[in-house]
């Protein structure tokens, strides 16, 4: 018997494991990673299949292909239910696919995924439901195999759930028995199979075959290889000391303890890297978030998407930031929520409770103010547009001010058109300014108008009712009211 017990992997260096890097070696030497996600996944209850469901910016089954990567393996991914989005979800990435004919097990799916594999050498098996396994695991795994037939990665876990369990006999050989085949005294075992192995692949062509389908389930179990491995001797096991690791999400409450391992992940190589989280167990990170020394990071903030933060970006409290890019020093004040926006380094003040939408331009010295609303619009220098305005397919020149409650009227009903405010203009406040027009350069446009054509520079425009003073008429309305 040739079994491996290693004290598990190393945990808390410096390296970001799940971030897929560059490969060195070239396809051809790179040895393959089955990732089993045909299944539909029931148990999540979802339209999504759910190795889709994403965690952290990423699809689960994204997230296992990531750590494969990283590893240096080559991905092959077994997809069946949903097989378009899956593959989709891959779109422009180094991923093989094989279809699974029908979802008859884990066991059928590896099947299945032989015909991508070469003749022999060795291949690792990994489950697409397991997103929080590190690089370093399946090395330590494929390390640990050597020559046996299978390796298989097993952890304690207590309550150990529906995971199987891995029962040994008398003489000490592992096999796996499903919790809904267990006995009460194999279910009180709290060594479980993860669902990462490591195979033979010559071996694996000759016993896949083999194997026969569970009755109750009408499914092949990829477990039962170890059963006959452990009859010539060639089961091994190795026991990882990290639980947290080898969570495989069945439900949504494991879903959200992935999410919640994964988020303390991201967040504290961030941290490490010299990012300040007020909060870290109320922040949400994405995965493909780039933040740079020094920023600062409030309880409650959201950053999502490819949003980047330079050195000392400070995010106030529950900003809501995606796909925005923030430039060196800037303050995003409490509530702040931002999609597709840059902010450029020397922007003067952003919100509290701006709303900035994709294509928002802000440039240095620009000023952003409560409840502004901006949508594909540029702020050129020193423009400010302190409150309560929509500014939608715009351009406002440098050091304009837009006053309290400006709208641009962008919408027609059918089409949207653009406002150009040129440099150095004034805009009172409550205009509406109807699109298209321009309001020109040094302009200046009295509160309340409603501009509906363009503005020459240097004018000063006023568009709106006349005012009417009828001296003594209020004392005479009151009068007329109380009789
Ligand atoms: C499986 C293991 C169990 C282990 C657990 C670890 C088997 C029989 N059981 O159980 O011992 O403790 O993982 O998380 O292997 N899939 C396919 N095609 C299929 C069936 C499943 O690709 O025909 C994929 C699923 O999409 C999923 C993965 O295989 O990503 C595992 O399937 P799942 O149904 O989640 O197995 P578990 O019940 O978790
Ligand atoms: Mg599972």
């Amino acid at each position: 018997m040739n079994t491996v017990v290693v004290n598990g992997v190393r945990r808390g260096h410096g390296t970001v494991l799940w971030i897929s890097t560059e490969v060195p070696v070239s396809d051809q030497s790179r040895e393959f990673a089955i990732i089993l996600a045909a299944g539909r996944g029931t148990r999540m209850k979802s339209d999504l299949a759910k190795v889709l469901h994403p965690i952290c910016g990423r699809s689960l089954v994204g997230h296992v292909v990531d750590s494969a990567q990283a590893a240096g393996l080559r991905p092959v991914v077994v997809v069946h239910h949903q097989e378009d989005a899956v593959r989709a979800a891959f779109a422009g990435e180094d991923v093989d696919f094989v279809r699974q004919i029908e979802t008859r097990g884990t066991g059928d799916a590896v099947h299945a995924a032989l015909e991508s594999l070469p003749e022999t050498g060795t291949v690792l098996v990994m489950a697409g439901d397991a997103p929080l396994l590190k690089a370093d695991t399946m090395t330590a795994l494929r390390d640990a195999h050597q020559e046996n037939a299978v390796t298989v990665l097993t952890a304690q876990v207590d309550p150990p759930g529906g995971y199987g369990r891995l029962i040994r006999d008398e003489a000490g050989r592992p096999r796996i028995v499903e919790a809904s085949e267990a006995s009460p005294e194999q279910l009180a075992v709290t060594e479980i199979n993860t669902g990462l192995y490591c195979f033979d692949i010559a071996w694996l062509r000759s016993v896949l075959p083999t194997l026969p389908a569970h009755a109750h389930k009408d499914e092949i179990f990829l477990t039962d290889t170890l059963v006959e491995a452990a009859k010539q001797d060639r089961a091994a096991v190795l026991l990882h000391q990290d639980a947290d690791e080898v969570l495989g999400v069945n439900d949504r409450w494991d879903l959200a303890q992935a999410r919640r391992v994964l988020q303390a992940r991201i967040i504290e190589a961030h941290a490490r890297r010299g990012v300040t989280f007020i909060d870290p167990g109320h922040t949400v990170v994405e995965i493909g978030v780039t933040l740079a020394e020094d920023c600062e990071v409030g309880p409650g903030a959201v950053l999502e998407g490819t949003t980047s933060l330079a050195s000392g970006v400070v995010v106030e409290a529950y900003c809501v930031l995606r796909d925005t890019v923030v430039g060196e020093g800037v303050r995003v004040l409490t509530h702040t929520v931002c999609d597709g926006a840059q902010i450029a380094a020397g922007v003067r003040h952003l919100g509290p409770m701006a709303r900035l939408r994709p294509g928002t331009v802000l440039e240095a010295g620009a000023r952003v103010g409560n409840f502004v609303e901006i949508k594909n619009a540029t702020l050129k220098p020193g423009a400010t547009v302190g409150h309560l305005s929509y500014i939608g397919d715009a351009t406002i020149g440098e050091d304009t001010n837009v006053g309290a409650g400006t709208i641009t009227c962008n919408y027609d009903g059918f089409d949207k058109h653009h406002t150009e405010i040129g440099q150095g203009a004034f805009i009172g406040s409550n205009t509406a300014l109807v699109a298209p027009v321009e309001v020109g350069e040094g302009a200046i446009v009295g509160a309340g108008s409603v501009i509906t054509r363009d503005v020459p520079a240097d004018a000063v425009s006023v568009a709106r009712g006349e005012q009417v003073d009828r001296a003594g008429a209020a004392t005479r309305l009151r009068d007329r009211k109380r009789k």
